[in-house]
């Protein structure tokens, strides 16, 4: 992704007479526009979920109603300020000798323009563009859209593909220029499941399914999050979504619908038997092997995906290591208990887990 420089510089500064000139508004917009590429970044992060670089179909609609809604709000701005400052400083230059107007029904006139009219007037056109843009964005796909059934966990995604039959975690594909129907469910509290840069917020409540349309229109890795507080690792619920051309869509996909299989590796053997006996499976499912836990995330492709700990780290066999040694010390409070294991243990394990592909 390519830098954006969002500092302001001295020209954009708005023109204003030195004692007019309000050092707080432009502190307060140099801070607000500087959090656009700073908020959610994290050591694992795969590009800056930025909303004002849709890349998505849904998402494009919604950056273009938030301009058109800027640029409203700059009209009403300066308008009121305009108004304002021609007021104070030329009206009251004229009347300085003149006696002031008391008379509450004088003015009675910019209350109806200026306090009821015009108000309604922008609103009621804001309003039109709003339900246009609810309107497209829950509009049914023309094409039959692929199904992938979301469960929010605390603090972790599932992702299941019933098309498919396979689940995975915290990783969503998808593929390009075709419609995607996202079901979402919770297993604890309330989520909320939001991909910036591809279309907007979802709550996951517990009990009930709810739905969004997503359409990628460029392949790309797109951060999501959770948007909606949920505990003590809230800030680190994340995950991904790759959009990918069609063909890499589907051999991922036919990559995920393999079982694992016993492996080759002397050393991954004995790394398969440290899983099976130290309380793993309780928790996980690695589908072909003997292990069908389902309180945490699916194993069974875990060397595939690119972080790990619901877009917390990179998936590496380093962090891989630090998050089974101390999850507790790495994510505080999330419900991976810490195993004690001897360093060889250890290594072995890494090298099954890193057979997971
Ligand atoms: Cu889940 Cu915040």
């Amino acid at each position: 992704m390519k830098d954006k420089d969002l500092r302001i510089d001295k020209s954009s500064r708005p023109v204003a007479a030195g004692k007019w000139r309000c050092p707080a508004l432009t502190t307060g917009l140099a801070l607000l526009l500087s959090g656009c590429t700073s908020y959610y970044s994290s050591p694992g992060q795969t590009g800056t979920p930025y909303m004002f670089e849709p890349s998505g179909r849904t998402a494009e609609r919604i950056a273009d109603l938030w301009w058109v809604m800027l640029y409203f709000g700059i009209f009403v701005f300066l308008l009121v300020t305009s108004i304002l400052l021609f007021t104070v400083i030329v009206k009251a230059r004229q009347r300085r000798d003149l006696e002031v107007n008391l008379n509450p029904a004088s003015g009675m006139g910019w209350i109806w323009l200026g306090g009821i009219l015009l108000p309604s007037f922008i609103l009621f056109i804001l309003f039109l563009l709003n339900f246009r843009v609810l309107d497209a964005i829950t509009a049914p796909a023309s094409e039959t859209p692929i199904r992938i059934d979301v469960v929010g966990n605390q603090w972790w995604w599932e992702v299941r593909y019933p098309d498919y039959g396979f689940i995975t975690a915290n990783e969503i594909h998808l593929p390009v220029d075709y419609p995607v129907q996202v079901h979402l469910t919770s297993a604890d509290v309330i989520h909320t499941f939001w991909v910036p840069q591809l279309a907007g917020k979802i709550d996951l409540i517990p009990g009930k399914t709810t739905h969004i349309q997503i359409e990628a229109t460029e392949a790309g890795i797109y951060r999501g999050i959770c948007a909606e507080f949920c505990g003590a690792q809230h800030a680190n619920m994340a995950f991904i979504v790759v959009a990918e051309d069609e063909r890499d869509f589907l051999s991922w996909v036919e990559g995920q619908m393999e079982p694992a299989s016993e492996p080759d590796d002397q050393a991954a053997q004995e790394g398969l038997q440290v899983f099976l006996t130290s309380g793993c499976p309780a928790c996980h499912t690695i589908s072909g092997l003997q292990a069908a836990g389902k309180i945490g995330p699916d194993l069974t492709h875990l060397a595939s995906r690119r972080t790990i700990a619901a877009g917390m780290l990179e998936n590496t066999r380093g962090s891989l290591a630090g998050w089974i040694v101390d999850p507790q010390g790495v994510k505080p409070g999330n419900y991976m208990p810490p195993i004690e294991m001897s360093s060889q243990d250890i290594q072995v394990l890494l090298d099954f887990l890193m057979t997971l592909e």
